[in-house]
């Protein structure tokens, strides 16, 4: 049986144990535990009231005033604590929120055209403005838009000139150039004159370097009516140009072969990379081509539903990645669609 000495210290254990659990930096789910431990329902505490009537009767009032003293005091601290501890989540919140007002603001990104796009777009627009209109063909081509029509049949060597991606459906390509709008434009519009330009992507499988891709965008240019001379092509492209990089570009027309074209010939435009001194871009000649063009084949004009005793035109096919590169003096064409934003962001 407890005597009145044991019961008080008792309590005093009890305090002094209490306070020493609550000194620590405890967080709130262990606070609670105390309170819970000392304060709670089957706490020591509580059961020591229950004792009470086991002390001498004269002695049960201070007991019991004792534990009462303790059992304020323990909520006493248990409030402070709880009250410290809301006070340091509070600034460890607004420390977290801080707002430094004198850092400077961050810019958003701001999406942008691609280089390609903006190009293309001006292109067309100089385009525009010489009076042709825009027509589209699809990327996936038949064999017989991409080759055939254009005086390509099969087997023929000229193919060599255009690596070709081929589907597994047969006679199913990846256009490997815009071309064959040149038959789709003329079947929609024959017998009628017409001036159209066709941009599209474009797919080779090329051995990449500095100026090949395997993916590239050309426009293609049309003009077919009657009486269209090679000195017409000559003008439109030379103004094209002029447009483009300013009047003091020079340009050369060199012979070439295009099946579909008779005469056929190549622009080139002086290399603005190296100053037409030579570099990889240009291959070291100073100069760039940049399209092919000539006088559409009788072949090709009857193709597309033109007779070619009364009809004639000129066509061409602008390479605009090359065109971009001389533009921005960019100095391999691999930049482009290598999805690089430090390179995109440049523009
Ligand atoms: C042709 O594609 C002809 N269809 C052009 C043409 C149209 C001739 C109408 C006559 C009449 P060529 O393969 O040379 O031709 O390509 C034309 C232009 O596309 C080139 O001058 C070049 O600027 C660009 N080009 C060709 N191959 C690539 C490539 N792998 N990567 C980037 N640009 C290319």
């Amino acid at each position: 049986m407890s005597t009145k000495n044991e019961l008080i210290t008792e309590l005093e254990n009890l305090q002094k144990q209490a306070e020493q659990d609550l000194a620590g930096s405890l967080k709130e789910k262990e606070l609670q535990a105390w309170r819970t431990t000392y304060l709670g329902r089957s706490a020591e505490l509580v059961q020591i009231f229950k004792r009470l009537s086991e002390s001498p009767p004269d002695e049960r009032a201070r007991v019991g005033q004792l534990a009462n003293q303790i059992k304020n005091n323990l909520e006493i601290l248990f409030n402070q604590k709880l009250q410290k501890l809301n006070q340091e989540q509070l600034e460890e919140n607004l420390q977290s929120e801080r707002l430094d007002v004198t850092l400077p603001g961050r810019k958003p990104a701001r999406g942008r055209l691609h280089i390609q796009t903006r190009v293309l777009r001006e292109i067309c627009h100089i385009f525009a403005e010489m009076g042709f209109q825009i027509f589209r063909g699809p990327e996936v081509e038949s064999d017989e838009f991409n080759f055939e029509l254009l005086n390509i049949p099969a087997y023929h060597p000229a193919r060599d000139q255009w690596d070709t991606f081929f589907t597994t459906k047969e006679g199913v390509i990846l256009r490997t150039h815009t071309s064959p709008g040149q038959v789709r434009s003329m079947r929609a519009y024959a017998p009628d004159p017409i001036r159209v330009i066709l941009p599209g992507m474009c797919y080779r499988y090329e051995q990449m370097d500095a100026s090949h891709e395997i993916q590239f965008y050309q426009v293609e240019v049309l003009a077919v009516g009657k009486d269209i001379t090679f000195a017409n092509m000559k003008g439109t492209l030379e103004e094209f140009a002029q447009r483009m990089y300013g009047e003091q570009v020079r340009t050369r027309i060199r012979p070439s072969y295009f099946p579909f074209t008779e005469p056929s010939g190549e622009m080139d435009i002086e290399c603005f990379v190296c100053g037409a001194k030579g570099c990889p871009v240009c291959k070291g000649s100073g100069w760039l081509e940049i399209l092919g063009c000539g006088m559409v084949h009788p072949v090709v004009l009857k193709n597309g539903g033109y007779d070619p005793q009364v009809y004639s035109g000129f066509a061409a096919g602008l390479g605009i990645e090359r065109i971009s590169m001389l533009r921005y003096r960019i100095e391999d064409i691999r930049h482009f669609w290598g999805n690089d934003v430090r390179f995109l962001e440049q523009f």
